[in-house]
């Protein structure tokens, strides 16, 4: 029998076990790193990279992931591989299956990842689609834990459009066992079946479109651009959200030591003020920083090493 592919796909798809597991190897793996003793763990692996959407963060620290545990990665783009002229999927993924031991998608399209998962023979990587942001999650958890300790019991506002890392963050906290408040607009909600799943699961997760109702003695408070890459275009979702930038008296809602996050990139005077991104709360530097040690221990997991 061969063994179970480890696939990164989403949040809601782990136990709590094995959640707990990936960020402490990513903790382990950031204190060696820092001590200039990391090992590595994946020498002679590979990891192709599909970009068929832009990314800075993601693109550069799975790269510099992936290198600092010895492996190696190939970066594509749909318009420089035949998967732009036509070539499915499905086909794609059983060739790159047979190069290289690990893929990572990033795409509009979550039917497109699992048209890979399901072809693929090697682990594949949730770089971002529509409807989820898991590898970001990750990293995010991981930083509110380092500032201020165990991230379960405590209360997280996100603030702004009911989008795919929105969505992440509810699995998050029916994983994580925290208290989510999302304050979005009514039309931009995220979806009810989402909602549904952490009730179901017996999750502390609501929706409202007052902010300051969901900002009220928080611990954390997020927010994402107004606009997603899936949402290019559509610039009648800026009026809708006016009312939900985070701004220094939305902050003052919150707990007087509650800590911002920002997936970034961040759209300055949009959805946060410079004085927030800026500021003493805010950890987005730290958050994106994790990003590369959370993802180390995302592909130490996928690779069981
Ligand atoms: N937060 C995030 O995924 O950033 P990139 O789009 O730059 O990868
Ligand atoms: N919600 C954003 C996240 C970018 C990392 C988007 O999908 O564009």
């Amino acid at each position: 029998m061969t063994a179970k592919i480890r696939h990164f796909l989403d949040i809601d798809r782990f136990d709590t076990a094995t959640l707990r597991g990936i960020l402490d190897r990513s903790v382990a793996l950031k204190a060696a790193h820092k001590a200039g003793a990391g090992e590595r763990l994946l020498l002679g692996k590979s990891l192709a990279m599909i970009f068929e959407k832009p990314s800075t963060r993601t693109r550069v620290s799975f790269e510099v992931g992936m290198r600092h545990l010895g492996g190696d990665v190939v970066v594509l783009r749909p318009g420089e591989m035949q998967l732009g002229r036509g070539e499915t999927i499905a086909d794609t993924a059983r060739v790159l299956s047979r190069y290289v031991d690990s893929i990572m998608l990033r795409t509009d399209s979550a039917a497109r990842l699992e048209e890979l998962v399901r072809w693929a023979t090697v682990p594949v990587i949730n770089g971002l689609t529509e409807r989820s942001h898991p590898c970001q999650l990750m990293a995010d958890i991981m930083t509110f834990e380092e500032h201020r300790g165990p991230i379960d019991g405590r209360v997280v506002a996100w603030c702004g459009d009911g989008n795919n890392v929105a969505a992440s963050w509810v699995h998050a906290a029916v994983r994580f066992d925290f208290e989510l408040r999302l304050a979005c607009p009514e039309p931009l909600g995220p979806p009810l079946k989402l909602l549904r799943w952490a009730e179901e699961q017996g999750g502390r997760v609501s929706l409202t479109d007052d902010p300051a109702a969901a900002l009220r003695g928080a611990d954390c408070v997020v927010t994402d651009a107004w606009v997603s890459m899936n949402h290019d275009g559509d610039e009648s979702r800026r009026n809708l959200l006016i009312p939900y930038r985070v701004d220094e008296a939305a902050m003052a809602h919150a707990k007087p030591n509650a800590v911002f996050l920002h997936c970034l990139p961040a759209h300055r005077g949009e959805e946060v003020t410079d004085g927030v991104i800026d500021g003493p709360q805010s950890l987005a530097w730290d958050e994106a920083e994790n990003r590369l040690h959370a993802h180390k221990g995302i592909l130490a997991w996928c690779f069981d090493v």
